[in-house]
């Protein structure tokens, strides 16, 4: 797992940007696009490219991470409408090149099977880009869920739907959705998780620092071949090798600049 130590939400979306353009610009290209906060700064800093460094979508597939389950596709808070809104709708990523679970399929289950063997047919993810929940989930695995899971139904926790509630101004959360399983996530051939603020230091420490336990769904990332985790100050505060991770990177980024 490598650490990288940002000095604002800015650098980290920038950085994630730079291992995803690295990866589009060698040809066709499989995302994985996690919504929410996070990763907003990565997706700003991906338009800015497109609009200004000519950096192209139009072969690239992308594949959300997880959906509501009961909210249709033009639902306002669904998952599909939200990457439209924060990415694919601002550079030129064909919309039938956008996949996500339906959420309004009459069948969760089969549409959860279905969706996880798209991902294996389309070869397979390249860039996993993921954040992190308070309660140490990714997608929507939540803590206990199997390390080997599949796309599949979950119940979101409390904390959850806490958490997310700022986006249902009515209440009205959903309480199942639709997520990659821990075992597809682990399959992208790079994870890239972003974090940033004070509200994620715990969940953070525990992902890096912590047992590989199902308690910390995102602990799974440890067993990650090339997993990088890049960190505003806040999410990094409660990190206890801080010293090793910046000489670390420090060392890396000089490796880099020689070849
Ligand atoms: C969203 C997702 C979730 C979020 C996590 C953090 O597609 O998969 O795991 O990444 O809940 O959410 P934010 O970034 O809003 O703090």
């Amino acid at each position: 797992m490598q650490i990288l130590l940002c000095e604002s939400a800015e650098q980290v979306g920038a950085r994630a940007a730079d291992i995803i353009e690295a990866r589009i610009r060698r040809g066709p290209a499989v995302l994985g696009l996690a919504t929410g906060s996070s990763p907003r700064t990565t997706y700003l800093e991906l338009i800015r490219r497109h609009r200004e460094e000519q950096l192209s979508f139009s072969q690239v597939r992308a594949f959300t991470l997880d959906e509501y389950a009961g909210l249709p596709a033009e639902h306002e808070q669904s998952y599909w409408s939200t990457i439209r809104r924060e990415l694919v709708d601002h550079v030129d990523l064909p919309l039938e090149h956008l996949f996500t679970p339906r959420g309004d399929a009459p069948n969760l289950r089969g549409e959860a099977q279905r969706y996880d063997a798209a991902i294996v047919s389309a070869g397979g993810v390249d860039v996993q880009i993921l954040g992190i929940g308070a309660n140490g989930h990714i997608g929507f695995n939540e803590p206990t869920s199997s390390l080997e899971s599949r796309t599949r139904v979950k119940t979101l926790a409390g904390a959850t739907r806490e958490d997310n509630a700022r986006f249902f101004p009515e209440g009205n959360v959903p309480r199942l959705c639709l997520t990659q399983g821990l075992g597809t996530i682990r399959e992208a051939r790079w994870a890239v998780l972003v974090a940033m603020g004070s509200n994620k230091a715990n969940a953070v420490r525990a992902m890096v620092e912590g047992p590989v336990s199902a308690h910390c769904p995102a602990s799974v990332l440890q067993l990650h071949p090339q997993a990088v985790v890049i960190l505003d100050p806040a999410a990094a505060a409660d990190l206890t090798l801080l010293d090793y991770y910046r000489e670390a990177q420090e060392l890396n980024e000089q490796l880099l600049s020689y070849r």
